[in-house]
């Protein structure tokens, strides 16, 4: 436990922020938008495993049960009052709704209870401010790239609080594809992680998979991606069994990861470049759980080494979900916006880009 801070001046807002919108229960303390004083995650992924997702009920409450503990570790941990906290930041959606409203019902009774403004965040504003907590001098505008278990959006973000969608998938998220493949390949849940690992062995060229364009947009489309990996197997299980051998004969594990996983790099990449020409931002910023994978993350870098792009990769801890990241975004709606108050609710749905 850290030594009790001076009090808030300032130059000193110490925002608590609270996430829940999926299967990770999250309390953070971060100083202006930038400093992780402490960071407290607890995740039900173990859970779930056997139902290879994330199942809703199960996740909400194990959000009632251990937020209190989440929450208090939090503060604990940063070593500060109550009295020193600026304002409570918390995932107001997208996201699981049950989940969700966990958090937002425990930030509304702190706030109230303690007289502190009340902040709603938009889930993807959080993962994009992941990247102010890794790179203090990050400022907009730049473009950010966002890919987790639900969504996938080039974004250009103008300014803090201004965000103009490019792209965004038409159809599923690039993580939940990955935990699809992990689960019909018996790899375990989350997916990504597992792909990403095993990858590494596998021949990233064993069949040809899909990387749709639409005319005149740079939106994204994962499922034929997701369905043509899906229809492989299923081909070479078939095969095999005429034959009586074991399909990973076949074609490996690793090589269906690996094949599927260097797709969905090339494919983001290829969306991404595009959308850095026609906007023509210099900086771009990886975003989300998907982001912290490793071959994404080194075939984004050589790229842009290349094109001369300034790329900014959250550590690993702060791509997945984290509350850190709530209240980095949280500092910025403290700044400039009106609190919400209790007013705020939690919406399963909502826009990025009018929220
Ligand atoms: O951002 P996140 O924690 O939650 C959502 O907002 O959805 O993202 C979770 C997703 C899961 O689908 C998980 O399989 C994926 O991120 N993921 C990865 C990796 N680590 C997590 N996908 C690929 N490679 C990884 N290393
Ligand atoms: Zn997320």
């Amino acid at each position: 436990m850290k030594g009790v801070r001076i009090i808030n001046n300032i130059h000193n807002r110490y925002i608590l922020g609270i996430e829940s919108s999926c299967d990770e229960t999250a309390a953070a303390i971060v100083l202006n938008g930038r400093d992780v004083i402490s960071n407290v995650i607890y995740s039900s992924a173990d859970l779930h495993k056997i139902y290879g997702g994330v199942v809703p009920e199960i996740a909400s409450r194990k959000h009632v049960e251990v937020m209190p503990y989440v929450l208090d570790q939090a503060i604990k941990q940063a070593g500060i009052s109550i009295e020193q906290l600026a304002a409570i930041a918390v995932t107001k959606g997208p996201g699981l709704v049950g989940s969700l409203l966990v958090g937002v019902s425990t930030a509304k009774a702190l706030a109230l209870v303690w007289d502190k403004p009340l902040f709603g965040i938009h889930h993807l504003a959080g993962h994009i401010a992941a990247n102010y907590i890794t790179y203090p001098e990050l400022a907009p505008p730049f473009l950010s790239l966002i890919v987790s278990g639900a969504h996938s959006h080039i974004v250009l973000v103008k300014d803090y609080l201004d965000f103009e969608i490019i792209a965004m998938t038409r159809d599923d998220a690039p993580g939940e594809a990955f935990d699809k493949i992990a689960r019909e390949l018996k790899l375990g849940y989350p997916g990504g992680p597992i792909i990403d690992q095993i990858a590494t062995e596998g021949n990233p060229h064993a069949f040809q998979l899909p990387r749709p364009k639409f005319a005149e947009s740079l939106d994204f489309s994962f499922s034929g991606l997701k369905t043509a990996t899906l229809n492989k197997l299923n081909q070479v299980k078939q095969n095999a069994k005429q034959k009586n051998i074991s399909w990973t004969e076949v074609i490996s594990k690793s090589d269906f990861a690996a094949t599927f996983q260097t797709a969905i790099v090339d494919y983001l990449l290829e969306q991404t470049l595009a959308a850095v020409k026609l906007t023509g931002q210099k900086k771009l910023a990886l975003a989300g759980g998907v982001a912290a994978n490793s071959q994404l993350r080194s075939s984004f870098t050589n790229k842009a080494n290349q094109h001369e792009l300034e790329l900014f990769l959250p550590e690993l801890k702060y791509c997945t979900d984290n509350a850190a990241m709530v209240a980095a975004q949280g500092y910025y709606a403290y700044l400039n916006q009106r609190p919400e108050m209790l007013s705020l609710n939690a919406q399963a749905m909502i826009d990025l880009a009018n929220n």
